[in-house]
């Protein structure tokens, strides 16, 4: 189903090749670019900030959908609309004001996402619904790529597409999504899909068809 979204995570790409890796994935049929930024302090691993993302921006044709796992966040927003977001995704515990975040994001001109750990309740986004673009279903713990799918959150992909009943908000999945669990998610709702690992492990940069066959089986 084309109208599903394949959003490979940079985060199981060559760290040294960032650009020709994005590059790579977009001509092999990636409809977004996931960006996954780490802090060492909301989650227990460091990735790359802003300058990063800037560098890599002029790689990328399509969506660079970046995806804060950084508390606090509000400080560090800037830099990221700067850097040439698309969409800016902030995790819901990252902090006391999230709708405050939300409204920021929008109101730099940016679609606003919203990121759900695994252990919260897909009724926490009930007073932020009308704030947001797009909300990020973490399907493992954030921080690491290559960990397993985590199945209880499939009902609660399913309970969050009732509650946006029919506001134009996607669903996004994050973390163990390949050929196996991506239809469980399709089916209950979502349709953007982020892969890091199930898509990276079948290809380099200069070997990309991998990389395309992964992505059409996803
Ligand atoms: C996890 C990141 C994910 C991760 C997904 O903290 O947000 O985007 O890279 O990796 P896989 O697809 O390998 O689970
Ligand atoms: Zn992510």
């Amino acid at each position: 189903d084309r109208s599903i979204k394949i959003a490979p995570s940079i985060l199981a790409a060559d760290f040294a090749n960032f650009g020709a890796e994005c590059a790579a994935i977009e001509g092999q049929g990636a409809d977004w670019v996931h960006v996954d930024v780490m802090d060492g302090h909301f989650v227990p691993n460091i990735s790359f900030g802003a300058a990063t993302c800037a560098a890599i921006r002029p790689h990328i044709r399509g969506v660079m959908d970046v995806h804060l796992m950084i508390s606090p966040v509000d400080a560090y927003l800037e830099g990221f609309v700067e850097a040439g977001a698309d969409v800016l995704t902030a995790h819901l515990e990252a902090g006391p004001h999230v709708h405050r975040t939300l409204q920021a994001i929008r109101g730099a001109g940016v679609r606003a996402g919203l990121a759900l750990n695994p252990g919260t309740p897909a009724e926490a986004v009930e007073m932020l619904l009308d704030e947001v673009d797009l909300i990020c279903v973490m399907t493992v713990n954030p921080g690491f790529g290559g960990q397993k799918f985590i199945r209880s959150q499939i009902a609660k992909v399913r309970r969050l597409r009732e509650m946006i009943g029919d506001r134009p908000i996607h669903i996004e999945i994050d973390g163990g999504v390949d050929p196996v669990t991506a239809p469980l998610v399709t089916e209950a709702g979502a349709d953007v899909l982020v892969a890091g690992s199930a898509v990276f492990k079948h290809g380099t940069v200069d070997n990309p068809e991998g990389y395309g066959r992964a992505i059409r089986e996803i």
